[in-house]
């Protein structure tokens, strides 16, 4: 046992920049990596946290109380590591050594090329094992959240407890840890042959409403505009919104449109567009939509963000196409062009719609209009196919989308999206029933499938023009209203259902090297959820102040989720959207939001779940904290959580997490280091804590 006078490795040294290095570089690794398996906000890159938590779990050999067994073990261990570096063997006899050497393990395995190596795994184990000869220590983590952190102490052959407060952390965590080490390769079978069914099925219910072109082109995406009117007295033009009237910046295929406003005797002025191949920036018209204002390229007049809000509120959003009874376009959404492939040609296309397109969402319509109608019929039996479940106001600033008339979440689907996945889910239902074998895991896959083409088939996908693709609706840690937004054909391209089954069995096969399975609990971190002074290594990751709302953003998600899968209950999907109350995080305030959630708010919650984290931790126990915030405020009230739940720092290393060039660059700031904060039992927590007013 390592005595509680020992320092362990994270409280005197450590290999911030390699870790920081790996940790970036990571960032950019998507075949098989976990994060790929489903969105989860701010994830820790898993280099950092294997890192860490070796650094966690192995004392300092320098220390003076060091046992002697493992510094002898250590030795034997790391010089028996296959294609270890030369100089270990110099460096490594006298104690100093040991500790640059265990370092410099640590930073090689931080490295995700190592990380599923065999070599890698067993010196890791062997270590830890070294170091806890008694039994093998059980690594919890109270804000799982993605899954790192658990994940990682699986991988150091740890015994794991993950728990989270949000439903569909805890879906994601319960596939990650339980799921895959327990099945593996059968699993990713059984989704294989499952997901296959509902593809042929989709495709064949499907086909009608993505229709294919006459010329032997298959359409991969719609590009289209919301729109409002010209309030102006004499116009009474239509407004497309557009953000740009670039299609594509590619160097060898630069395209865009270029518009025409004509006239017609007794009907309000129209614009025309055609597509064209730009030489330059100036060529290209600046867009019709800043900061919420649109411009009238009829008559140039400026239309307020109220009066586009009011607008495109009578449209719940406006992402629908507004018809006649003839099926004619009469309003709302426009079609700008039509993103298309083509055997003969190369690369991405872009033509004008045609009647045919508008036919297709017409007849996409009434079949939705159909489907909620059956469901009306059967006495509304179940959810409804189309989540009508309210946005919450809470989160306002940055879920502005109910500003714009979208107010239930099935409002963020144009219509004929609304119905692909309304099928989707239902055939992933009614194959989770059939499924035998593997159940649960294969059920928790496909509705985190059906959930996660959701992301990429909204209304607030949008087009980004220098890569010629879609950029899925959480582009950022929010959602925003997307006025050019672009509709992805389900059936063809990248963005196709069996690329992401593809994805996840990657990760199946990625993560089944691990080999143990952990344990998943919900759970409110403010409260202990295992028995006082049972755990030796408690490592977390909190919320970071302000900065996600991770519940919120979650029922996105979370409403796709009940209606893909099997109801049994056994998902934790009974709720209407995800629990806020308990969660840990500030809300940024607004007048329509009625949330307590201040910073107030916040200290006390840290401070109760630290002084939970206390209870967990065993007398010789070590804890990690990680956290990242660009505010005094912020780390205020992290540090005041900390100390009034009992904990003392013994150490903190910043960790260069974020690559650079990302959307926001307060995000960026708010993200780009974590400190990973050691902690250790205090004396006692204050008395405010046990009695905390929320
Ligand atoms: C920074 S994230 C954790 C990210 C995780 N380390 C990863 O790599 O994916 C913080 C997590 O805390 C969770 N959370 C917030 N309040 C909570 C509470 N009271 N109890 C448990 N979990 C909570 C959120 O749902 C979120 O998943
Ligand atoms: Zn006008």
């Amino acid at each position: 046992m390592i005595p509680k006078e020992c320092k362990r490795l994270a409280e005197v040294d450590f290999p911030i920049a390699e870790v920081s290095r790996h940790s970036a570089r990571e960032k950019s690794i998507r075949h098989g990596h976990p994060s790929t398996l489903h969105l989860w906000w701010a994830r820790r890159p898993l280099a950092a946290c294997r890192a860490i938590l070796m650094a966690l779990l192995l004392p300092d050999p320098c220390d003076d109380h060091c046992p002697k067994d493992f510094r002898n073990n250590a030795r034997r261990i790391l010089l028996d590591h296959p294609g270890r570096p030369e100089k270990w063997a110099k460096q490594i006899s006298d104690d100093l050594g040991l500790r640059k050497t265990i370092l410099s393990f640590i930073a090689e395995f931080a490295n995700w090329d190592n990380s599923a190596d065999p070599h890698f795994l067993k010196t890791s184990r062997d270590l830890i094992k070294a170091a806890h000869p008694e039994e093998i220590p059980l690594v919890v983590d109270t804000f799982a959240g993605g899954g790192s952190i658990p994940l990682e102490a699986l991988r150091l052959g740890c015994e794991t407890f993950a728990s989270d407060l949000n439903p569909l952390a805890c879906l994601i965590l319960r596939v990650m840890l339980e799921d895959i080490p327990r099945h593996g390769p059968a699993l990713a079978e059984e989704l294989l042959r499952v997901s296959t069914e509902i593809k042929k099925q989709a495709e064949k219910e499907l086909a009608e409403f993505y229709p294919g072109d006459s010329d032997g082109g298959s359409p991969i995406a719609y590009l289209w505009a919301r729109t409002i009117r010209c309030e102006s007295p004499n116009c009474g033009a239509e407004i497309p919104l557009i953000r740009t009237f670039w299609l594509c910046k590619k160097a060898n295929r630069k395209r865009a449109l270029q518009y025409r406003v004509l006239q017609t005797k007794g009907k309000p002025l129209q614009v025309d567009f055609e597509i064209f191949e730009p030489k330059s920036e100036k060529e290209v018209a600046p867009g019709t939509v800043t900061r919420a204002r649109a411009t009238c390229i009829c008559c140039g007049a400026v239309l307020p963000p109220e009066r586009v809000r009011a607008q495109l509120s009578e449209q719940r959003g406006g992402a629908d196409v507004i018809f006649d009874s003839e099926g004619c376009r009469i309003g709302g959404a426009r079609m700008l062009a039509v993103v298309t492939l083509h055997s003969s040609i190369q690369g991405r296309n872009y033509r004008l719609p045609i009647d045919k397109d508008y036919q297709a969402v017409y007849k996409a319509q009434k079949q939705l209009i159909e489907i909620l109608g059956e469901w009306e019929r059967s006495g509304r039996k179940g959810l409804s196919p189309v989540p009508d479940e309210m946005i919450p106001l809470t989160e306002i600033r940055r879920i502005s989308v109910p500003l714009y008339g979208c107010t239930s979440w099935g409002n963020l689907f144009t219509s004929r999206q609304a119905m692909s996945l309304s099928i989707l889910s239902s055939l992933s239902r009614s194959q989770s029933t059939n499924s035998t074998v593997l159940n649960p895991g294969v059920n928790r896959l496909l509705a985190l499938s059906v959930s996660k083409q959701a992301e990429r088939m909204s209304s607030l996908v949008s087009w980004i023009t220098q890569t010629s693709a879609p950029r899925g609706s959480f582009a950022r840690q929010a959602l925003g209203i997307v006025w050019d937004y672009c509709e992805l054909v389900p059936s063809v391209g990248e963005q196709e259902y069996s690329q992401l089954i593809d994805a996840m069995r990657s990760v199946i096969e990625n993560l089944y090297i691990i080999g143990n399975v952990g344990q998943v609990q919900q759970h409110n971190a403010c409260e202990p959820v295992l028995p006082e002074k049972s755990v030796p290594i408690w490592f977390t990751d909190p919320p970071y102040y302000d900065s996600v709302p991770y519940a919120h953003l979650s029922d996105f998600f979370y409403v796709w989720l009940r209606r893909a899968a099997n109801p049994d209950g056994s998902l934790l999907l009974t709720n209407q959207l995800t629990p806020k109350e308990n969660e840990c995080v500030v809300d940024r305030p607004h007048r329509l939001s009625a949330s307590i959630k201040n910073n107030e708010y916040f200290e006390c919650m840290m401070a109760r779940a630290m002084a939970a984290g206390r209870t967990l931790l065993a007398d010789n126990g070590i804890g990690s904290i990680v956290f990242a915030h660009k505010t005094t405020e912020g780390w205020e009230s992290l540090i005041g959580g900390i100390l009034s739940g009992g904990l003392i720092v013994t150490a903190s290393w910043p960790i260069q997490t974020e690559r650079g060039g990302r959307l926001n660059a307060q995000e960026q700031a708010a993200l780009a280091t974590s400190v990973h904060l050691s902690v250790v039992r205090g004396r006692k927590m204050l008395q405010s804590v046990t009695g905390a007013k929320y």
